[in-house]
């Protein structure tokens, strides 16, 4: 499968936002990734779904919202109405197992594709009662928060993990990896299977973003 760059807007030109858009979407990038942020579950604010309401007809990118935030589930129609394609959730913002189910059948209810999440420290192990649930798995190589950070090689074994999970017990969820990514670290994640490449600071910092797209997925 043709592996997907999901632009982070989290660091790119927010003077320019629409043009940012634009530029991601002309430079190759499939999706576009939404980095909502509370203060609370993360050290940081970013933005909510008015944002992606704003600029949700700017490209036929598909809409891929990361919540990092406390209670998400009061928010998920919100961002559903404002235009996601598919809503990822952290598990360490969820108390226990059956709120983890409740909530991915709930966002499945509105029509949109579900994901979770885990940080660097989270054991894959724990994703295992949800996977045959999920659309998407979201494995963290940096700690939530801020863009711009060092790729953290602890995600690596994760992927392979879920990789042959999924080819043991016939599970269709992709992989996603998110933090750090750029021309060197890329080649290590799509090594270990994934297929997804969540991409801020290496796109949005760059004067020829299509070269730093097509840099992800050289061979
Ligand atoms: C961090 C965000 C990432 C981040 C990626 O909490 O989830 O999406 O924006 O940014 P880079 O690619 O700059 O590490
Ligand atoms: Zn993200």
């Amino acid at each position: 499968m043709e592996k997907i760059i999901s632009a982070s807007i989290l660091n790119s030109d927010f003077k320019n936002l629409e043009n940012e858009i634009i530029r991601s979407d002309k430079a190759g990038c499939k999706w576009l990734h939404f980095d909502v942020m509370d203060g609370h579950f993360v050290p940081n604010i970013s933005f909510g779904y008015h944002v992606l309401k704003c600029i949700k007809d700017v490209s036929s990118q598909l809409k891929d919202v990361h919540l990092m935030i406390s209670h998400p589930k009061q928010y998920v129609k919100n961002f559903v109405d404002s235009g996601a394609d598919l809503i990822t959730f952290h598990l360490e913002a969820m108390k226990d197992v059956n709120e983890v189910v409740e909530l991915i059948e709930y966002i499945k209810s509105l029509k949109c594709k579900v994901g979770i999440s885990i940080k660097p420290n989270t054991s894959v192990n724990l994703l295992v009662p949800f996977l045959k649930m999920l659309d998407l798995v979201l494995i963290m190589s940096v700690e939530p928060g801020f863009g711009g950070q060092l790729f953290n090689e602890a995600c690596l074994p994760k992927i392979e993990y879920l990789d042959n999970y999924r080819k043991e017990n016939k599970c269709r969820y992709l992989i996603e990896v998110d933090g750090g990514i750029n021309f060197l670290t890329a080649p290590l994640v799509i090594e270990k299977g994934v297929d997804v490449l969540v991409c801020g600071s290496y796109l949005f910092n760059s004067d020829d973003m299509e070269a730093s797209v097509n840099s992800l997925l050289e061979k």
